[in-house]
């Protein structure tokens, strides 16, 4: 069965899906590990899918109606004068991003805009995703879901769908604003209907760190107490601030593939992968 993991935090901008998309290369594309990945992007905002696929291939998506996360809770919806709904076939949504020899490789469930409005009515739709996962998790080490920075019922989609929280914090001014709110979605996750789901946090990860800044000290201050006061594990191996993740999401690269990223910067992204994938037995 696949380790599912949700990147979450409900302040936007500290590395989900660049962390989510360097996860998938990472776990796919390395001989050490050779893994069947899946992501699910659950960001309106579809930067995963972009990260992933380049802008270009995804433009393809939206123009050829090629099926997204929005197909999968919106299959029930009726379009009038549309006839019988036909069900959604699980394949069907799984986009292809690399395949290894090894038989290692990503799939992605992209995202797109219109995922917004279909949260406006949301009915019973946060089953949906967790049900389409239970169908295909087989064919899977790893899925890794990216969530968008506020709480809806894709975020209960989400944990639903998940065994595991990964939460990365940047250290900087106003870091730790998202964390409470954090804490609150899953109190009532878990006060809710669906509270006897095993969901756990693995941990939080410092992301984009750089040494020697004292405003990044004080912020990681902040977050370390908040951790403690949440019982929460903090990843010791941290990913460092570097052009390279930007410069890899333009390029469609992982940080061990973009051109002149130093290899320190590799390495110590390496590092955290083999962190994480201990933390939750990967
Ligand atoms: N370790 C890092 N070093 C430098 N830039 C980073 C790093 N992690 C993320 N970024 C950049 O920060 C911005 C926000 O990251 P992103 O992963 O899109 O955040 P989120 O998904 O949490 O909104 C992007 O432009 C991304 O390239
Ligand atoms: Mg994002």
């Amino acid at each position: 069965m696949a380790k599912k993991v949700s990147l979450i935090n409900m302040k936007g901008g500290v590395g989900k899906s660049t962390l989510t998309v360097n996860l998938a290369w990472q776990f796919a594309g390395l001989r050490k590990w050779n893994k069947k990945v899946l992501v699910v992007d659950l960001d309106p905002q579809f930067n995963a899918s972009q990260y992933l696929i380049g802008v270009s291939k995804y433009e393809e998506i939206v123009k050829k109606n090629i099926p997204t996360i929005w197909d999968v809770f919106e299959q029930h919806s009726h379009t009038p004068g549309k006839g019988k709904l036909k069900a959604l076939a699980p394949e069907s949504v799984l986009y292809n991003v690399v395949s290894y020899n090894d038989g290692s490789r990503i799939d992605l469930i992209p995202s797109c805009l219109e995922l917004a409005y279909s949260m406006r009515n949301p009915g019973q739709k946060e089953v949906l995703l967790a049900k389409l996962i239970s169908k295909i998790e087989e064919d899977y080490d790893l899925i890794l879901l990216d969530c968008a920075p506020t709480e809806s019922v894709l975020t209960t989609a989400a944990y639903l769908s998940s065994d595991y929280l990964l939460v990365p914090v940047k250290p900087e001014y106003l870091s730790s604003i998202g964390l409470p709110l954090l804490v609150r979605s899953m109190e009532e996750f878990i006060d809710g209907p669906y509270g006897d789901h095993d969901l756990k946090l693995a941990g939080v990860v410092f992301n984009a760190t750089s040494e020697y800044s004292p405003e990044e000290i004080t912020a990681k201050k902040e977050v370390k107490s908040i951790a403690k006061q949440n019982e929460w594990y903090i990843f010791k191996e941290e990913v460092s601030y570097s052009r390279s993740y930007p410069k890899g999401a333009r390029e469609g690269k992982p940080i061990f593939k973009t051109s002149y990223a130093r290899t320190s910067q590799a390495s110590k992204f390496h590092a955290f992968a083999v962190e994480f994938a201990e933390k939750i037995n990967l």
